[in-house]
C-alpha cells in the first residue's frame, strides 16, 4: 500500500485530483470524491476503464500509481503483495486520499467513452478440443448502430450472459474483429461450474445449437504493444491461450515480420488443444515456432517436459539477438513465474505483458 498521506480532516466531500496517463501518452484528468474508487470516478466522468469484477479479484483493472491513496481489500492472486509494494494497484480498489498519478499500460483506445457495448447472438458451434476444453463460436445479431460486424482489439474479452440469469462470465476472444459478426472462444470446463454446465449440455445435445447468449463488451487492456521489431514470445497456461490466439491471428492478418514463439503449457498431453487453427497460424506466420510444454506426461511424450516458465527460462538463457517482448496469459501462478523468469533474465519490466485468468 502507498503512504496514504494526510487525510483531509473531517471532510467527507473532498475531491482528489487524479491524472490517468495511457501508454500512448494521453492524459485524462478526473476528480475522485472521497470514498470513491478511481474506476467509479472515471465512469462518472464518462470514461469506462478496462475492468471486470470491480471487487479486486480478477486483476483486469491493473495499473501503477504514485501519490496518496488507499487500497481496499483484494485477492493476492489479482495483485500479489510484492507488486502492491512496488506501487502497482487495482483501480477498482484504489481510493485516492490526495493527488494521484496513474500510469495505464494500455493506449487511449482501450478506454470507452460511450459505455460498454451489449450484443446478442446464438451458439453456432461448440466442440471439445481437449479433455476439459471447449471451442465456442457465436453468431451475433446485426446491431442497429454498428451493423453486422463485430469490432474488438485482439486480446480483449467479453462477458457472456444467458437470458434470464444475472450471472456473467468473462472469456477472451480467440478470433479478431470481422464483418460477419462471429466471435470465438476457448473455454475450460470447470467441475460443477455454471457456464461450464451450459457448455456441457450443448456438447452432449441436451441443449440445441441456436441457444441465445448476451455479450457485454468488448473490454480489457491486454494486447500487442508497439515495440519496433523486437521478437514476440507468447506463453500460455491452459485456456490462457485464448487471447494469444487472437494476437497471433492479427499478426498473421498483417503479415507481421516479428520473430514469434509460443510456449503452450498444459498438464498432460490430453490437455493439448487439437486446434487446426494453430497449424494454420504456423503456416501463415513462417516466423512462428510452437513449443508445447507438458507438465506431467502420461505416455512417451518426447517434447518439452515441465512448465512453460521453465522452457522460457531455457530459451532466454540461450537466445541471441534482441531481447523479446513476452506476452503471458494464464493462471496467476504461471503469470508470476514467467514475470520472475523474465526479470531474472534481465528483461525490462515493460517487456512483459500479462493477463491473469481468474474466476469471474
Ligand atoms: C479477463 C478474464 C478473461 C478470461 N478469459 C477466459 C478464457 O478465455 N477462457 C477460459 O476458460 N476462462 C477465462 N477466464 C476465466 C473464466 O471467466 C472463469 O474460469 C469462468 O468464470 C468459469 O465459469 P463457470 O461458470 O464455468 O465456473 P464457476 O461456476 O464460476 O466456478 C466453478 C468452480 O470453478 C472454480 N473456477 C472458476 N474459474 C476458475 C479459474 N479460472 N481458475 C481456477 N478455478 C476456477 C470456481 O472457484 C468454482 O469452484 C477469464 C477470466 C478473466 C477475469
Ligand atoms: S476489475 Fe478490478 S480486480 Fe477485477
Amino acid at each position: 500500500m502507498s503512504d496514504p498521506g494526510p487525510r483531509v480532516p473531517g471532510v467527507g466531500d473532498a475531491r482528489y485530483p487524479v491524472r490517468l496517463t495511457t501508454s500512448d501518452g494521453v492524459t485524462l484528468a478526473i476528480e475522485v470524491p472521497d470514498g470513491s474508487t478511481v474506476i467509479e470516478a472515471a465512469l462518472e466522468a464518462g470514461h469506462v476503464l478496462p475492468s471486470q469484477c470491480c471487487r479486486g479479484t480478477c486483476g483486469s483493472c491493473h495499473a501503477t500509481a504514485r501519490g496518496a491513496y488507499r487500497l481496499g481489500d483484494h485477492s493476492p492472486s489479482a495483485l500479489p503483495p510484492e507488486k502492491e509494494a512496488a506501487g502497482e494497484v487495482l483501480l477498482c480498489r484504489t481510493y485516492p486520499l490526495g493527488t494521484v498519478d496513474v500510469a495505464l499500460a494500455y493506449p487511449r483506445s482501450r478506454i470507452l467513452d460511450g459505455g460498454v457495448g451489449r450484443r446478442e447472438g446464438i451458439v453456432v458451434e461448440v466442440s471439445r478440443v481437449a479433455r476439459d476444453t471447449v471451442a465456442l463460436r457465436l453468431q451475433l445479431d446485426p446491431d442497429e448502430t454498428t451493423g453486422a460486424g463485430v469490432e474488438f482489439e485482439p486480446g480483449q474479452f467479453m462477458e457472456l450472459q444467458l437470458p434470464g440469469d444475472e450471472r456473467r462470465r468473462a472469456y477472451s476472444m480467440t478470433n479478431t474483429g470481422n464483418w460477419d459478426g462471429e466471435v470465438e472462444f476457448l473455454i475450460r470446463l470447470h467441475e460443477g461450474g455454471y457456464f461450464s454446465g451450459f457448455l456441457s449440455e450443448l456438447l452432449d445435445g441436451r441443449r440445441p445449437l441456436g441457444e441465445r447468449v448476451i455479450l457485454h463488451g468488448p473490454t480489457g487492456a491486454f494486447g500487442l504493444r508497439e515495440s519496433g521489431l523486437r521478437p514476440r514470445w507468447f506463453v500460455a497456461g491452459g485456456t490462457g491461450l485464448a487471447p494469444l490466439l487472437s494476437l497471433l491471428r492479427r499478426m498473421a492478418e498483417w503479415g507481421d515480420p516479428h520473430p514469434a514463439r509460443l510456449f503452450l503449457g498444459v498438464t498432460t498431453e490430453e490437455d493439448l488443444p487439437k486446434l487446426p487453427l494453430l497449424e494454420d497460424l504456423a503456416a501463415q506466420l513462417p516466423t512462428l515456432v510452437v513449443e508445447p510444454c507438458v507438465w506431467e506426461p502420461i505416455s512417451d511424450w518426447t517434447g518439452t517436459r515441465g512448465t512453460p516458465a521453465d522452457a522460457l527460462a531455457a530459451a532466454l538463457a540461450g537466445r541471441s539477438g534482441s531481447a523479446p517482448d513476452v506476452y503471458v496469459s494464464g493462471p496467476p501462478l504461471l503469470v508470476d513465474a514467467v514475470t520472475a523468469v523474465c526479470l531474472a533474465a534481465g528483461l525490462p519490466p515493460e517487456h512483459v505483458v500479462t493477463e491473469r485468468v481468474l474466476p469471474t
